[in-house]
């Protein structure tokens, strides 16, 4: 007979992100923040090659990031609102931990296998976080598909991609609901 945990069923069937600009003061610490990425590690990983890393980043980088990402959107011609968009999130946070895809060369486990699990990790990052009492969101933006912002702002090589950024910090209001996925749209039941 299965042996249920409603505690965490009841979690995933109400988990729900926090806007990164609604988060606010105070960030988890370091020694808050250990459990989560432990937690977040503990992602299906198919050959157990780790093809992702951590970076998290305080307040003074995200200021960083935020001027590198308006630099890199006048380099690339992008309209005010999108400059404006890219610096946003960077502008606002006080803490986002940055999951990096790292491809590693493998004749069995296909790229996007890779690419799978270090969306994966994202997940569980959010949910430990959500899971830990903070305000959680898991954002992209055009920087972090510009190879030269990676480059410049975390330092990345050519293999390494930014999977998400999760913001992290303490919610300041409750959003409403989202409307979720019609199961019977998205289910198909095969018998035969
Ligand atoms: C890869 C990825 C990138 C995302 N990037 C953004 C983003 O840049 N801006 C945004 O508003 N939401 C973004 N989202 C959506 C939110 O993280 C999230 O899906 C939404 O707020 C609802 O989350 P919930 O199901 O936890 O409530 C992204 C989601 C994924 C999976």
């Amino acid at each position: 007979m299965p042996d249920p945990n409603p505690a965490t069923l009841d979690f995933l069937m109400t988990r729900r992100s926090r806007p990164a600009k609604t988060l606010a003061l105070p960030v988890p610490d370091r020694a808050q923040l250990m459990p989560i990425l432990t937690a977040a590690a503990r992602t299906p990983d198919h050959g157990k090659l780790e093809p992702w890393r951590f970076i998290v980043i305080g307040r003074a980088a995200l200021a960083r990031l935020a001027d590198l990402a308006e630099t890199r959107g006048k380099a690339l011609g992008k309209s005010p609102e999108d400059i404006a968009k890219g610096r946003i999130q960077f502008d606002q946070g006080n803490l986002a931990v940055a999951v990096i895809e790292v491809q590693k060369p493998s004749e069995k486990i296909p790229p996007i296998e890779q690419t799978y699990s270090a969306g994966a990790v994202c997940l569980g990052l959010l949910n430990a976080a959500l899971a830990s009492g903070w305000g959680a969101n898991w954002l992209s933006g055009w920087p972090s598909h510009d190879a030269t912002f990676r480059a410049q702002g975390l330092g990345l090589n050519d293999h390494e991609r930014i999977a998400g950024f999760i913001h992290i910090g303490t919610e300041s209001s409750a959003p409403p609901e989202r409307p979720r996925p019609d199961l019977t749209a998205i289910t198909r039941w095969l018998d035969t």
